[in-house]
């Protein structure tokens, strides 16, 4: 057994080292370029996962690196009591690629934290304590994020969690329209579910839950985590929908892959807590230079290379393979969905999928469950990923269900 991941199991994760080792997957990580990524062996895999939606533009994207390194060579880290400019630049930046009225920012470090700062926003503005949320919804696992996620075997041994939190079915408005009563401050989704499965909601319901928020007088707040950056196949996921939120939270492919960063927009109105106690909410590290500059040239890249675009072609793409696949096993896939490069593929049972991932992982695929859902399979890839590399993978693909099929003989 490699050194290191004794280590990792002895002083990090024996749970997650197991897991790591039944899917084959007990190798430890050297070095990633593109969609590439290399274990100590030099085994090398393609990157389907893409950090959860993070790597959009891959591995170590040169106009990244550049701009980091450039940073980290003038100034890494803000004082905190001077202005940092790549900070200020961002947030003017993303006041311009989001939509309307959103204009104000804080910056954190990632998702759990930019969805910590859309509560204690929508709290402070309405004065009301109450959060609407979805099944299956996935928003983080710090203690309030975590109650916005309602998957028992999360929730469960650290309750009680954040009073005020109701659930509702992902895709029903209606349901949403009950939930809400006198002490609801907002509502939160996500424009797909990421790690509910790959979920996605039927057309118009972001745009119902804009009109029935806006109606009753409750906050809108989008979780664009997962989706954003072009993932979706339009720069934010909700734009397939068109709607203008009162908060939106962004990280994972912000950072443009390199460096952590989770950010709120929202509307000035939400900020106005901050004129009268500038510290009532802040973080040491959030939206440092570093960070910033890796976002800024994240963003810059994103749209200048169009990779909104090239997510729906390269979805196209991956999707009707996946679907010509699906058609062959039955037997083992449910269904296979997805918007732009955010696919999932639904096992019959998540021990089938389980043997799927440890197969491809054999074949130099990487790929993972949703982590509210164990009988989806994400396909994440990087929106840089060509067309030789979709087709081998599903090559790969094939070969492993092929395989799958073997294993699981005289079982199923
Ligand atoms: C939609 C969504 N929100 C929030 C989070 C939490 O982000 P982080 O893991 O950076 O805290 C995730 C992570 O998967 C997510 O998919």
């Amino acid at each position: 057994m490699d050194e290191v991941f004794t280590l990792f199991e002895r002083h990090i994760n024996p749970g997650l080292a197991g897991l790591l080792r039944f899917t084959g997957l007990d190798r430890v990580e050297d070095r990633a370029e593109g969609v590439y990524v290399w274990d100590k062996s030099g085994k090398r895999y393609l990157d389907f996962l893409g950090l959860y939606g993070t790597l959009n533009l891959g591995h170590r994207h040169p106009r990244v690196v550049e701009a980091v390194k450039r940073q980290l060579d003038r100034m890494p880290m803000s004082v905190r009591v001077l202005v940092p400019e790549p900070t200020a630049r961002l947030a003017a930046r993303l006041a311009e690629v989001t939509p309307g009225a959103l204009s104000m920012v804080f910056f954190g470090n990632s998702g759990a934290e930019a969805v910590e700062a859309a509560i204690k926003l929508a709290r402070i503005y309405t004065g009301k304590p109450g959060i609407i949320t979805t099944e299956g919804g996935f928003h983080g696992k710090t203690m309030g994020a975590l109650s916005l996620t309602p998957r028992p075997a999360y929730q469960d041994p650290v309750k009680p969690l954040l009073p005020g939190v109701k659930v509702v079915p992902y895709g029903d408005a209606e349901a949403v329209a009950r939930a809400i009563d006198d002490e609801t401050a907002a509502v939160i989704v996500e424009p797909i579910q990421g790690e509910g499965g790959v979920r996605i909601p039927p057309e118009g319901y972001l745009r119902e839950l804009r009109r029935i928020t806006a109606e009753r007088g409750v906050l809108l707040i989008v979780d664009e985590v997962q989706t954003g950056l072009g993932r979706t196949g339009r720069f934010w996921g909700m734009e397939w929908e068109g709607i203008e939120p009162d908060l939106l939270t962004s990280a994972k492919a912000l950072g443009g892959g390199v460096m952590p960063i989770g950010a709120t927009v929202g509307r000035p109105e939400l900020f106005e807590a901050f004129r009268e106690n500038p510290l009532i909410h802040s973080s040491t590290f959030g939206g440092n230079p570093l960070a910033a500059a890796a976002a800024l040239a994240a963003i810059e890249v994103t749209l200048e290379e169009d990779l909104p675009a090239r997510a729906r072609e390269m979805g196209a793409r991956l999707l009707s393979g996946l679907q010509k696949l699906a058609a062959e096993w039955p037997r083992f896939i449910e269904e296979v969905r997805g918007r732009g490069l955010m696919v999932g593929v639904e096992f019959t049972d998540p021990d089938i999928g389980a043997v799927f991932i440890s197969e491809l992982a054999e074949r130099g695929v990487l790929t993972a469950f949703g982590l509210n859902n164990p009988k989806v399979v994400r396909l994440e890839p990087p929106l840089i990923v060509t067309e030789a590399q979709v087709d081998e993978a599903l090559g790969k693909f094939a070969e492993a269900l092929a395989a799958t099929g073997r294993a699981l003989e005289g079982i199923l």
